[in-house]
């Protein structure tokens, strides 16, 4: 069996592709990242190599160390990955210090992983510190909804909070935490993966302004679920403001905590 069979790249791919199919991928819009679990590394080392250089990521994770990620290349297209993942994505190993990288399968035309690794990474090490290692996806797209909203609504984590539970009665329930916003910044630098990750310590979902949505997940039906509820939650909320008509009624404010409840969930109230 070859390495394009294992269930860990389909799944990759896969997730890619949907996200491709959404509208969400425009050119080498959005980028993908999976911590590889133990059993799948050994899955694949078989077609590991390990020629290419360490690259420094100016930013630094210790628990981290050692650690295997699979990612999508630097300027390469969602719509592509599912014609051709070698060349598409990569796997990469990280180093006992965890600061730096280096490729060990994969982009067999060349290239690196995501410019935004260094926001996956250290959105990485926070979730695997919060969730014990249960998170394994991070996930950023460029989904039109969410990012029209940035132009409207003010930048702040109550104001998309409060917005996206109201537009949809499983939102309270799908992401009681609610959601983190970054104004506009230059993205592709350690600068906003700070800013992002400090965010990821109360959040799964982080807004960046003009530009797009990172979420996090244990798994790919969990990373892309989520990115798929809050994009149709914002897609739901501009529908009905072009409308031009009135919001006559909306989901009671007072009722959003017992919608998360009546789920086993608990709503962040400090948001509302
Ligand atoms: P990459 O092609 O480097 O992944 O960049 C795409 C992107 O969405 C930058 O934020
Ligand atoms: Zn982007």
């Amino acid at each position: 069996m070859g390495i394009l069979e294992s269930s860990v790249i389909k799944g990759f791919v896969r997730l890619c592709d949907d996200g491709w199919q959404q509208g969400w991928h425009e050119r080498n819009g959005g980028n993908l990242t999976y911590r590889m679990k133990k059993e799948e590394v050994e899955e694949c080392k078989p077609y590991f190599n390990y020629d290419k250089p360490w690259v420094n990521m100016g930013v630094k994770a210790e628990n981290l160390a050692g650690e295997f990620f699979m990612a999508t290349g630097t300027g390469k297209y969602f719509r592509n990955m599912i014609l051709d993942p070698e060349a598409n994505i990569c796997i990469v190993e990280i180093n006992e210090a965890g600061d730096s990288y280096r490729i060990v399968w994969g982009l067999k035309n060349g290239g690196g992983p995501t410019s935004e690794f260094p926001s996956h990474f250290l959105n990485h090490s926070v979730k695997v510190k919060e969730t014990d290692g249960a998170a394994r996806v991070i996930y950023h797209a460029h989904p039109t909804n969410i990012i029209a909203l940035t132009f409207v609504l003010p930048l702040t984590d109550s104001a998309f909070s409060k917005v996206l539970w109201q537009s949809m009665t499983e939102c309270p329930v799908v992401f009681p935490k609610g959601v983190g916003v970054v104004e506009w910044m230059i993205p592709g630098g350690a600068e906003i993966a700070l800013k992002t990750s400090e965010l990821m310590k109360k959040y799964d979902i982080v807004v960046w302004a003009h530009h797009g949505l990172f979420v996090m997940g244990n798994d790919f039906d969990s990373a892309f679920g989520l990115m798929h509820t809050v994009e149709k939650s914002a897609e739901i909320y501009v529908r009905m403001l072009s409308t031009g008509l009135p919001m006559l009624q909306t989901i009671p404010e007072d009722k959003l905590a017992s919608v998360a409840e009546a789920y086993g969930g608990k709503l962040a109230e400090n948001l509302l």
